[in-house]
């Protein structure tokens, strides 16, 4: 397009006003609708502030259309109805989520336009079907006039003044756009502004302003912004639009536009400015129908909005205006839906569950419901805080949701005035249940549950006294990515754990020697031809006891790290159980470590550090160690994958010696190349008494790091005097101060901030204007409430670790 020269001085206040507009629309279409921004945010509001300036003097150059009246209407008492100068339409939706849904669409138009097997496949568009609002906005002589909600499809209700704060909607269309134009689309909300102004109803709730809530999903989020009565409140909410149709349109005869298509009057809607999704296709016949819907399927969790379905629709227009309607509906449409991600059911208990480490999760016990294409009974509610923010309780009615692989989560409680609940049986308020509270004693074994300071987590204190723990302690070691014991599922080492069989990860060795054939699993009821019922034993049969004995025996030569990794050490997940099996090559070697050998892992620190130490330090596992050491021949890694070498600068950054910085460290290792050359002119007296070296030759020198020399030497592990220190230190999460807040799942919280440290981060305990990145799970409270408070980025979880694996820290 032709750009005007912006920066000319103003000689005609009203040419200047044309100018601005037209730059400012062109540079909001880029950035709304094509994301793609040519301009610096701080040029454009420039140019926005120019012009409002302009207009403030100049009353009488304002008009509806310019960008400066996006947000400006009273507040209304109620909408005015609209009559649609073209009935707004629904279609016809096809529930069946197979194929057959794409199928029977394609041999109902074939039928009705009277085709036979022998003519060609019918052209489609293919579109996802938005989850939103339908809208229909009309534009006479380029300039939105109105914007309207479909209601009953023949009256709507008028909301232009809210429509208009959509920035993605064109206020002003070029002059190629006919006179009469009504596009018709679906507004709705992006998933991360639903977070965000989740987030923020949230904190406003917490600060005790009165009428706020939070919105349950992104649609009733866009529903509830375009029936907002202040238009101030709707700009605030931040929308979208996607057109797909439309309605009014000047007639050819009178100069408006001649489609052939439907996908060609797409192109002129995106031409002219209108949001058109980039996943509408072109397609024939049934068979990419088929393939659209099973592609869109499985890219539907990761789209940036929620869509429930895709709408196939007859291109030729020709073809549209034969096949006609019937009643209210096109039959050259059809919606074909996806699996519902979201379903109302009832909670019928709050159970506690001890996980390995002791943690206490409360969990959901749900009536069965099918969701997201999975039957779900169970929905983790993460920590107490989570639940008691969700206020989940016994009875209640709740959405829950599964997208994708994601585990089920409840997304909110439907209490009886909620509209959500849609007639469905809730029970009223006061005769709710009580508000959920976690035990103070360990469901399982009774010892005391503690909740440490600044952590959402309680935990049992019973270790391995705790049958529960030690129960997943077993079935930990046995899993897939651990000794990989088929066969031995929960039930079985449970099982086998109360007989007295299995104490501790050894004893599977000693299974064999037991009467395994013929050991009774479980009671189950048994009910004859006859009906008469009696209780039937559940026994191991000979074949699965052979099985469990070979898979046993096959795990004596599983590969070190796995046996590591099974070992079940705090914080010593898949990825830093393999760093420690290439560089230790045996657990005999890894027992032995002291803390000064373990820092000079990569990938390692502090935590990860005192819970190795503290674990083989124990008596107890002490005793499990030699007697696995008895039964295993783990399979050490190959020589290629093991750590060959360290560099002393990365052993000298691990000293810490007082007022020791890395310039002095680089000289040190210049002189002496490495730890033995130092100790070596340490004993021959050649150190200057006081200096950095002699200094650091004490350290060396001490018991502990003896030692450790001795260790790294005996894994002929060598010396290098690289002076680059690879660290995860020129990181994007480098020199960043890091608050971590709320459960976790995948790494403990100790091992969330240690991995930050590698990653060259500070972490810190409170939420200050300091504070660059807050990584909040759920049950996060007053500190994400601070983050918001101070416009600090918050990430969850999964960020978190795809960061740090790409600064290089991570890999679990
Ligand atoms: S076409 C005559 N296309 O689904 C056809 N609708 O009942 C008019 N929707 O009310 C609708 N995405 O709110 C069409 N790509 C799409 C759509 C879509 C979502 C909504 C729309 C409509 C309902 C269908």
């Amino acid at each position: 397009m032709h750009t005007p020269d912006l920066f000319a001085p103003p000689l005609d206040h009203a040419k200047r006003v044309a100018e601005l507009r037209q730059a400012l629309h062109h540079h909001a279409h880029l950035y709304h609708v094509l994301d793609a921004p040519s301009l610096p945010d701080a040029e454009y509001d420039r140019l926005f502030k120019e012009l409002q300036a302009l207009e403030a003097a100049h009353p009488e150059l304002i008009t509806p259309d310019s960008p400066t009246q996006r947000v400006g209407g009273r507040p209304l008492d109620k909408f005015a109805p609209v009559r649609h100068a073209m009935p707004m339409l629904s279609i016809r939706t096809e529930t069946d989520t197979t194929p057959a849904g794409a199928e029977n669409f394609d041999a109902r138009i074939r039928r009705e336009l009277g085709l036979t097997d022998t003519d060609p496949p019918v052209p489609y568009v293919a579109e996802p079907k938005f989850d939103g609002l339908a809208m229909s906005l009309r534009y006479e002589h380029g300039v939105l006039v109105q914007a309207a909600t479909r209601g009953d499809g023949e009256t709507g209700e008028e909301v232009t003044q809210n429509i208009r704060t959509i920035g993605q909607i064109p206020l002003r269309l070029p002059d190629a756009a006919p006179a009469v134009l009504e596009v018709r689309g679906e507004v709705y909300m992006r998933r991360d502004d639903f977070e965000t102004l989740n987030e923020r109803q949230r904190q406003k709730i917490a600060a005790g302003v009165k009428g706020e809530k939070t919105f349950v999903n992104p649609r009733n989020a866009a529903a509830g912004a375009v029936r907002q009565l202040d238009p101030a409140i709707a700009a605030q909410r931040p929308l979208s639009f996607f057109a797909y149709g439309l309605g009014e349109v000047t007639p050819a005869e009178s100069g408006g536009p001649t489609f052939a298509t439907h996908f060609e009057m797409l192109q002129n809607l995106k031409s002219w400015g209108f949001p058109v999704s980039e996943l509408v296709k072109q397609g024939q016949g049934a068979s990419e129908l088929v393939a659209y819907y099973n592609a869109i399927g499985t890219q539907r969790d990761s789209l940036g909005f929620d869509i429930d379905g895709v709408v196939y629709k007859v291109d030729s227009l020709a073809l549209q205006r034969q096949l006609g309607f019937v009643t209210r509906e096109p039959r050259w449409a059809v919606a074909h839906k996806f699996p519902a991600q979201e379903m109302l059911t009832t909670v019928l208990a709050i159970d506690v569950q001890v996980g390995r480490t002791g943690k206490l999760t409360p969990v959901a016990k749900l009536a069965p419901v099918f969701v997201g294409g999975v039957t779900v009974t169970n929905a983790t509610l993460h920590n107490e805080d989570e639940a008691r923010r969700k206020d989940v309780r016994v009875g209640d009615t709740v959405i829950v949701r599964r997208a994708g692989d994601v585990i089920p989560e409840v997304v909110s409680v439907v209490l009886p005035s909620d509209d959500a609940s849609c007639g469905s049986p809730t029970i009223a308020a006061s005769e709710r249940g009580a508000m959920f509270t976690m035990p103070k004693t360990c469901p399982v074994c009774g010892s005391a549950a503690v909740r440490e300071e600044g952590e959402a987590d309680y935990r049992c204190t019973g270790g391995l006294f705790c049958s529960a723990q030690r129960t997943q302690a077993l079935a930990h070691f046995a899993s897939r990515q651990a000794m990989d014991l088929d066969g031995f599922g929960d039930e079985y080492i449970e099982r086998f754990a109360q007989f007295g069989w299995l104490t501790t990860v050894a004893d599977f060795y000693q299974l064999k020697d037991k009467p395994l054939v013929g050991f009774v699993i479980r009671e189950e009821p048994f009910t004859y031809k006859d009906g008469d019922t009696k209780t039937k034993l559940v026994r191991v049969q000979e074949d699965l006891a052979a099985k469990l004995v070979a898979s046993v025996e096959e795990s004596r030569t599983r590969p070190l790290r796995r046996v590591i990794f099974g070992l079940g050490i705090r914080h010593v997940g898949e990825a830093t159980a393999k760093d420690l099996a290439r560089f230790f090559g045996s657990l005999t070697e890894l027992a032995q470590a002291t803390a000064e050998v373990l820092l000079l892992i990569d990938n390692l620190g502090e935590v990860t550090a005192k819970s190795l130490l503290s674990f083989f330090s124990q008596e107890h596992n002490k005793e499990v160690l030699s007697d696995l050491l008895r039964e295993l021949s783990p399979l050490p890694p190959m020589q290629t994958e093991r750590v060959v070498s360290l560099s002393f600068l990365k052993l000298l950054s691990t000293l810490a010696i007082k007022k020791v910085g890395t310039k002095s460290q680089k000289l040190v290792v210049e002189a002496f190349p490495t730890p033995h050359a130092l100790l070596e002119a340490g004993k021959r007296n050649t150190l200057q008494s006081g200096s950095v070296e002699s200094r650091i030759f004490e350290v060396l020198s001490s018991e502990n790091w003896q030692k450790a020399l001795a260790q790294t030497d005996r894994l002929g592990i060598s010396w290098s005097d690289d002076s680059e220190v690879v660290d995860g230190h020129s990181s994007l999460l480098a020199g960043k101060t890091i608050v971590i807040t709320g459960t976790l799942d995948k790494v403990s919280r100790d091992r969330a901030k240690e991995l930050a440290e590698l990653a060259g981060a500070k972490t810190a305990g409170s939420v200050s204007r300091k504070t660059d990145l807050v990584v909040a799970g759920p049950g996060a409270g007053s500190k994400l409430a601070d983050a918001q408070k101070f416009g600090i980025e918050v990430i969850d979880e999964a960020e978190y670790l795809k960061r740090l694996s790409s600064a290089g820290v991570f890999n679990d």
